[in-house]
């Protein structure tokens, strides 16, 4: 299940200053067809520690390329290592595309509006370089950004938008005040998105929403969204991967599980296991202690890598940046972020997850 296969770097670009393109040729005939928005899994070996980091797809589902767009964020030792010391010929290892962040049926989105800011772009440029090979596909970008020289793939977006004339449209929000028109100017936010709804996009022509991007933007978007009559079912988010702390957090409420732990059993790839979950530790982390090879990237709630369906007992998740209200529903949860809250025992499996 969380099996990592090797793939050779064939190609490194950089598209800002701080930002790369990587593309990738999958080793041993292995299977990494993917789904526009999907993104992958990274393990690598820093100092005898082992990262793990997730980072989105940006070419199209049928472009018949493997590309993955990393942006150097602060700090980032995973991301500083590819944008300063990665080399064509390097092999990295990656787990298979993973992620829920498109449409399952393209026929239904013949009008796109996608929303990006930073290095949120990276999958919504999938999306998008995948949906406009439909000739009846409509698309405008918006696509919130400091200044031009940190706009992430601005020529792959200018030839997206060359060769698909009429039917592609961008709009680039900038913040430090070079943009001439008014409402091209600041940051995406609620005011913003009401100018630009009242002006510029008619809300109701639109079939599907993509937005990727800070919490807190997203969030706004996708209010404004609904506050403007776009039903909530058409629009689909995903946080943007700078966000991953990559540690979990402790609990901030009192978890009611005993002090001895509860009984643990999962199921992942076909195999089945029961151990001792102890007090304050994670579905996830009770597997990893246990030596189970269970599926993880962030550890922060936000790629989605954990996904495992709950079948028996209580369990509290403490944040979920990834899966949709229906996937909950239906029992899924991250297991880097759910504790027990039962002294019952709990069940989880992680073949059931459908990534
Ligand atoms: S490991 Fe990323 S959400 Fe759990």
């Amino acid at each position: 299940m969380a099996q990592f296969h090797p793939l050779t770097v064939t190609d490194i670009q950089k598209t800002t200053r701080d930002a790369v393109v990587v593309t990738l040729r999958p080793e041993n005939g292995a299977d990494f067809t993917f789904t526009q928005g999907q993104y992958l899994t990274f393990k690598r070996d820093f100092g005898g520690e082992e990262l793990r980091r997730s980072y989105s797809v940006c070419s199209g589902a049928n472009d018949g390329t493997l590309q993955v767009g990393v942006k150097r964020v602060s700090g980032g030792v995973f991301s500083t290592w590819a944008n300063t010391e990665l080399d064509v010929g390097d092999t990295l290892d990656a787990m298979m595309p993973m992620g829920g962040f498109f449409a399952a049926d393209t026929a239904q989105t013949p009008n796109i509006l996608a929303f990006a800011a930073g290095s949120g772009i990276t999958p919504i440029l999938s999306i998008l370089r995948t949906a406009m090979d439909d000739p009846t596909v409509r698309a405008t970008l918006i696509y919130s950004n400091r200044n031009p020289n940190t706009v992430m793939f601005r020529e792959e977006l200018e030839d997206l938008k060359n060769q698909h004339m009429g039917r592609l449209n961008i709009v680039h929000l900038l913040s430090d005040g070079s943009q001439e028109i008014d409402l091209f100017r600041g940051r995406i936010d609620a005011a913003k998105c009401d100018a630009l709804f009242e002006n510029w996009i008619d809300i109701k022509s639109v079939t599907t929403s993509y937005i990727c991007g800070p919490e807190q933007m997203m969030q706004t978007v996708a209010q404004t969204l609904e506050g403007h009559g776009l039903p909530k079912d058409r629009i689909r988010f995903e946080l943007f991967a700078s966000a991953q702390m990559g540690r979990a957090k402790l609990p901030a409420i009192d978890m009611s599980a005993p002090e001895d732990g509860v009984e643990g059993q999962l199921t992942v790839g076909g195999e089945t296991w029961s151990f001792v979950i102890p007090q304050n530790t994670s579905l996830l982390d009770a597997a990893l202690e246990n030596n189970m090879d269970a599926p993880y990237a962030c550890k922060a709630g936000v790629c989605s890598t954990c996904k495992a369906k709950v079948l028996e007992g209580d369990v509290e998740m403490i944040a979920n940046h990834a899966l949709e209200d229906y996937e909950v529903d239906a029992g899924y949860v991250l297991t880097c972020q759910c504790f027990p809250v039962t002294s019952q025992r709990v069940v989880w499996d992680y073949d059931q997850s459908e990534h």
